[in-house]
């Protein structure tokens, strides 16, 4: 499963990344404008898709199919690993079509049901990104949306990736890969927790508690 950090914050892009534990990256408008400040947006993205050596989604905020045009092939030209992200409406599904049949990659974002997915897969979509915790968040169960949406494009042979999102804890990780989505976008605070385990700790403690007793070293 492909892992992508789901931030636009350029520090947390780097730390990961030079760890080599990601394979892409997810922004949306509400990320970037936690970061933004008054810096240049086109440069910004610039600089996190030079970070990463994957597939950087860069959102569109128009939502007439026409603008979003425009502006996804804006955001197509940043970089090539530039992948158009736009919402899941009719006219984000026409110009998910118009974007792919220009060659660009697309994320179609803010999926909350399976027909949307089809719709998302039937409109050339690379990836569909189905939001797991603001489901759960109403009490509705995110992963099953997941499941479901596995079970149609293999029933169907779609190659659309599922990237499952609105990612809160590790076990949203775990369940996805469970199920099978190809990609996960993780938060970056979600992504270091991953790591944690408190018999890692334990274990580490005692090892180098028992090899400082016995006076040894490396
Ligand atoms: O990038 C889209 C998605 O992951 C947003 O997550 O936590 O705002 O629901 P969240």
């Amino acid at each position: 499963m492909k892992i992508f950090l789901d931030t636009a914050d350029l520090g947390q892009i780097r730390r990961a990344a030079d760890a080599g534990l990601i394979d892409g990256v997810t922004t949306n408008p509400s990320l970037v404008a936690k970061v933004a400040e008054n810096r240049d947006v086109t440069d910004m993205y610039r600089e996190i898709c030079k970070a990463v050596d994957g597939p950087v989604s860069l959102e569109v905020v128009a939502v007439d199919r026409d603008t979003m045009i425009a502006e996804g092939r804006k955001l197509a030209a940043i970089h090539e690993n530039a992948v158009v992200k736009v919402p899941l409406t009719e006219d984000g599904l026409k110009a998910c079509r118009a974007l792919v049949d220009d060659g660009h990659m697309v994320n179609v974002t803010l999926c909350f049901s399976v027909s949307q997915a089809l719709l998302a897969a039937k409109a050339g979509a690379t990836f569909v990104s189905p939001f797991v915790g603001r489901i759960d968040d109403i009490s509705g169960e995110g992963m099953q949306l997941i499941h479901h949406i596995r079970q149609v494009y293999d029933n169907y042979g779609y190659d659309t990736e599922i990237l499952a999102a609105s990612i809160r804890h590790p076990m949203h990780v775990v369940e996805a890969m469970l199920i099978g989505a190809d990609c996960c976008t993780i938060p970056p605070a979600v992504l270091w927790q991953l790591s944690r385990h408190p018999l890692t700790d334990q274990g580490l403690d005692a090892f180098l508690k028992d090899w400082n007793a016995a006076g040894t070293a490396i």
